[in-house]
């Protein structure tokens, strides 16, 4: 009989990582397949609002908590013209849209997304177009949403209906633009150049908003990490975040290394913090530049789907993968490596929200579902709010294909002094094994254990469907505490939610 692993974790409140920016728990909403068409606008759907927006969508959408959303793309972003989405519906134009090769529409603008993201309680991330255009389109576009009244742009924005700006605080300069997939694709020189005069403009329009600057469309790239070198050379004093993009596959069905992908991440993240504070440094600057992962997921299921689509329909189900119980555990681990990194990821968007590689689907003039990502998302967004500890973790390790010493057990630890509460998230890795672990609890020895909620399953490859919710959570997770001292049996390949109170 082989004997039963264990593992060992050290809970102490005052030793802070950072408090927690909950804009971690964003998510990105682009005008690509049916995440708006028939995602979050359907005005012929019977649960639609007055306004066409459907009201399933936004319940899943609120039962997320999502704090920010980062719109219109994405991709679609470098050749959209934004002004071809405000004003009457009727006069707004069909374009090509160049990214996806569809038809768009433009029957849901700046105006209209603004009203939807009130309705689901969110913040908006706006993307500008570096693409096709530049300074000029940026600077209306900021006047147009934030500035009060008595100008071309806000007394535009008022005759549509709109009196009060948007103050849209954040901004994203453009997207990918390292990538030859991106209409526009700049080198690191041109776009340094055109991000920090585009950002000087947007500035003395609104001094108030905040900017992140385009890094690497992803750690694999050819020219990582020497392009968020040179960009934040030339945009340092302008920007307050660079940007960092990834997705993980399983194309090779390995779930052992697929798993361990997170440390890819955790080594990306390194890096970038490495470069931001290089030219900190370089610039003798006493600014920090914060990360921005405004782009993560799994994604790999519906590529081969994808090539079947004919271009240019409007709406069409693109990059509609459905998740597996395996990627719900890895989204959970990479939610973990957000919070150990909680000093410098200020903001990250799960990409995306609805239909597109996204946690919530919905039928055309039907129902809607929850994916399995959409689950340990949903966890984290809720209790991970407060302050991250330091996890102190001694876990068993092994090797895969790309990965040594990765440890079965993942875990990060939220205090949130004003609700009393602790929040423990672990994932176990390990595909035949539960392994018991045991954390000293030391400074919360007078808080008790609320509950432990654990998803799991016997199949790696099961799925949600809009019939079966075949991976939710249950809250029947093995957990004791004694005099500080808490005991968990953390099943074989599973995400686990520990919570105590006062
Ligand atoms: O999220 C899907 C696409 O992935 C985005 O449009 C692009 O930025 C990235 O390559």
């Amino acid at each position: 009989m082989s004997e039963k692993l264990t593992a060992n974790l050290v809970i102490d409140k005052h030793n802070n990582i950072a408090e927690i920016d909950e804009r971690i728990y964003g998510s990105f909403i682009e005008h690509l397949g049916r995440a708006v068409y028939g995602g979050i606008y359907e005005p012929s759907h019977p649960k639609s609002d007055n306004q066409g927006f459907r009201t399933d969508v936004i319940d899943l959408v609120k039962e997320l908590q999502v704090p920010i959303v980062r719109y219109p793309g994405g991709n679609m972003v470098s050749s959209y013209n934004w002004e071809d989405g405000i004003g009457d519906k009727h006069q707004r134009p069909n374009r090509l849209e160049l990214a996806w090769r569809t038809i768009e529409t433009n029957q849901v603008g700046v105006n209209e997304f603004m009203d939807w993201s009130n309705k689901v309680n969110t913040n908006v991330m706006m993307a500008i177009n570096l693409g096709t255009r530049g300074i000029d389109d940026a600077r209306n576009l900021i006047e147009y949403t934030n500035h009060p009244g008595n100008t071309y742009w806000s007394e535009l924005r008022k005759s549509h209906g709109y009196e009060s700006p948007h103050n849209i605080k954040t901004w994203c300069l453009g997207n990918e633009m390292d990538g030859p997939w991106q209409v526009g694709q700049m080198t690191p020189t041109e776009y340094g150049r055109i991000a920090k005069e585009t950002a000087k403009a947007m500035k003395l329009v609104d001094p108030s908003i905040e900017l992140v600057s385009c890094g690497s469309s992803n750690s694999s790239m050819p020219t990582f990490p020497e392009w968020e070198s040179i960009t934040l050379d030339h945009t340092y004093d302008e920007v307050d975040y660079v940007s960092l993009h990834q997705y993980y596959t399983n194309y090779e069905n390995d779930p052992a290394n697929f798993l361990a992908k997170n440390m890819d991440m955790d080594n990306f993240i390194k890096t970038v913090i490495s470069t931001c504070d290089y030219i900190k440094a370089k610039h003798r600057s006493k600014k920090t530049i914060n990360l921005s992962f405004d782009e993560w997921n799994v994604w790999y299921h519906s590529i081969n789907d994808d090539k079947m689509i004919e271009p240019w329909s409007i709406a069409p189900p693109q990059l509609e993968d459905h998740y597996n119980f395996e990627d719900a555990l890895l989204v959970g681990s990479m939610l973990i490596t957000f919070l150990k990194h909680a000093d410098r990821v200020k903001m990250a968007s799960l990409a995306q929200l609805v239909n597109v590689i996204a946690p919530i689907m919905t039928e055309n003039n039907g129902g809607s579902w929850k994916q399995t990502i959409f689950y340990p998302f949903m966890h984290a967004s809720i209790y991970g709010r407060g302050i991250s500890l330091y996890p102190l973790l001694h876990s068993p390790k092994y090797d895969s294909k790309d990965f040594t010493d990765v440890p079965y057990i993942d875990s990060a630890s939220v205090y949130n002094k004003e609700k009393e509460e602790l929040t423990i998230f672990l994932v176990n890795k390990h595909l035949t094994e539960d392994i018991t672990l045991t954390s000293d609890l030391r400074s919360f020895d007078d808080y008790y254990l609320v509950e432990h909620i654990v998803l799991e399953n016997s199949d790696l490859k099961a799925v949600n469907t809009i019939h079966h919710q075949n991976v939710k959570p249950h809250n029947n997770g093995c957990s004791s505490l004694e005099s500080g001292r808490l005991t968990s049996s953390l099943a074989k390949t599973s995400w686990n939610v520990i919570r105590l109170k006062k």
